[in-house]
């Protein structure tokens, strides 16, 4: 009985130490959010971690230590319910409201009472780390709060969104770093760093009014009027993680908290053989090889103007390569001879195929981090979200060029396929750039599992900067450079002052002895 006790307790205390309890909330139901982080929850469970994952995807078979919580439920599937004119948002205050409006609030309320989450929440469950998406809605801080969780993990599946910056204080600056809803790159000319200035702060007031408020009162809603306001409840969190990477997106300045972790969702060990109709067909066009072409999930591809399918069927007529082309043959109309419809692809495999010459893309990040890890040039048709900004860095770098869908037809697309096919310096370009990409101290896997790892060792406040318990004028020196302005000024005053005062002497006193002297 005792030796038994003993071994319970030795393996309580081996894996005690290092299993921690981890709860993840991913409320968004992007299929490509969740598809980000999935491999960190995987490798956290392989390594010993209890992980509790709420999210609209649950493993299709169970994994050990990974329990799955499923609240696909609580929001409609997301797939293939864009059309292409809904999501085409030219005006980047337009993408701001549509995300903030359609993205935000609105999905607090659904997942924050599925049954599911409330089970976990109401159970007082206790956990030693929470990991939840940072997007348009923080409502899900929340449940940190209410189970006193004491490491917060913020995960982002693009590079930083405005608001995610003053948490840890991250430097966001401007004059260099584009606003996640602008297609700016990371060199401006004054009016484009007017605009993007005024950008910052557009974003960041929106941000507040159109998801922070309403989020608010919802999240009081489930958890009592006495919940901390959300600047509280954010100063919580400890790390952020985030899908940005010097040769995808601009290069930048981060805080100590902040992990840029881009292409966490490439295996380490490279792409999946590719089924083997797909390599067969891959393998036989040697010559002229392949162009991939996908909008990814969430466009719905049979819903391009008519206009827009003839210019792509008279422009792939025209070249020489087979076009792959993700969609459901039944609902297109008649494609060119050269275009196969394909329903699912393994993105990643075709992509690293080494016939597969072009990537036509709305420019999402995943995809476009794929190409590039593929070494493949881009043609970009941006639509919503950050596929502007993304396209933008590429066609700067020179391994891209794009097109407005608003003005697509058969000349532009005509050129822009003949430029990237026939033009070496594209696929060059793509090239090194695949070999930076690839380029790293560690997997971006292993990297991320060890900063979980390394605040479950050393505490929630091991990657904090003072900066971050700052007031905005204290962190901004608004206070000193008030202190400065009005010590000048009364100086300037004094002088002037001082100044007249002796000029007046001076003047009576030759006043008198002009007087004097007459
Ligand atoms: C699950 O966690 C335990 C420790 O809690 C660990 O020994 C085991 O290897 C993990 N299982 C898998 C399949 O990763
Ligand atoms: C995509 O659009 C087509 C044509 O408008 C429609 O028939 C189909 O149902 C749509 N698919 C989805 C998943 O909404
Ligand atoms: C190929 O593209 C590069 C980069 O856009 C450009 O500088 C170069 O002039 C092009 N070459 C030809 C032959 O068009």
């Amino acid at each position: 009985m005792n030796f038994l006790f003993a071994l319970t307790l030795i393996a309580c205390v081996i894996f005690g130490v290092d299993g921690a309890r981890i709860l993840v909330v991913f409320p968004h139901q992007a299929r490509s959010h969740y598809n980000v982080y999935e491999p960190l929850l995987k490798r956290l469970a392989e390594k010993g971690h209890q992980v509790v994952s709420v999210s609209h995807f649950p493993q299709k078979t169970p994994l050990a230590n990974l329990t799955d919580v499923d609240v696909s439920s609580s929001l409609p599937s997301l797939i293939g319910t864009m059309t292409m004119s809904q999501s085409d948002k030219v005006y980047k205050w337009l993408k701001l409201k549509s995300v903030l409006e359609n993205r935000g609030s609105v999905i607090c309320d659904p997942v924050l009472s599925h049954p599911g989450l409330r089970k976990i929440v109401q159970s007082r469950e206790k956990f030693d780390v929470y990991i939840v998406e940072i997007f348009v809605s923080d409502c899900f801080l929340s449940i940190a709060h209410v189970l006193e969780i004491p490491i917060v993990i913020g995960t982002i599946t693009s590079v930083t969104v405005p608001w995610a910056n003053d948490v840890l204080r991250n430097p966001e600056i401007p004059s260099y770093i584009p606003n996640w809803f602008s297609s700016y790159t990371d060199r401006m000319n004054f009016f484009e760093r007017f605009g993007n200035s005024v950008d910052f702060f557009v974003t960041k007031l929106a941000y507040r009014y159109l998801s922070d408020n309403p989020s608010y009162e919802i999240a009081k809603k489930h958890f009592g009027n006495d919940l901390p306001d959300f600047d509280t409840l954010r100063s919580k969190i400890s790390l952020i993680l985030t899908n940005g990477h010097p040769v995808i997106s601009t290069p930048r300045a981060v805080a100590p908290g902040f992990k840029e972790l881009g292409g966490i969702h490439i295996p380490p060990s490279g792409p999946q053989p590719l089924p083997k109709h797909l390599q067969d067909f891959l393998d036989a066009q040697g010559n002229d090889g392949v162009i991939y072409f996908s909008l990814g999930s969430q466009i719905n591809s049979s819903t391009m103007s008519n206009q827009v399918f003839a210019a792509f069927y008279k422009a792939f007529e025209q070249v020489p390569q087979q076009i792959l082309w993700k969609c459901s043959e039944e609902k297109m109309p008649r494609l060119a001879k050269n275009v196969k419809c394909i329903e699912w692809a393994p993105q990643l495999s075709i992509l690293c195929h080494p016939n597969v010459r072009l990537f036509i893309t709305h420019g999402g990040l995943l995809g476009t981090q794929e190409a590039v890890y593929c070494g493949v040039p881009i043609l970009g048709i941006p639509l919503f979200g950050d596929q502007h900004l993304n396209m933008a860095y590429f066609v700067k770098k020179g391994l891209a060029r794009q097109l407005n869908y608003q003005q697509l037809s058969y000349e532009p697309l005509s050129n822009a396929l003949n430029e990237l096919l026939t033009n070496k310096s594209y696929t060059d370009t793509a090239r090194k750039a695949s070999l930076q990409f690839r380029d790293r101290p560690i997997p971006p896997l292993d990297e991320g599992v060890y900063w979980v790892e390394y605040l479950i060792r050393h505490g929630p406040g091991s990657l904090k900067i003072a900066a971050a318990d700052l007031t905005w004028y204290q962190y901004l020196l608004l206070d000193v450079i008030l202190v400065t302005i009005v010590s000048i000024l009364l100086a300037t005053w004094s002088v002037y002052k001082l100044c007249k005062l002796v000029f007046r002497r001076k003047n009576v006193a030759s006043v008198s002895s002009n007087k004097k002297r007459m």
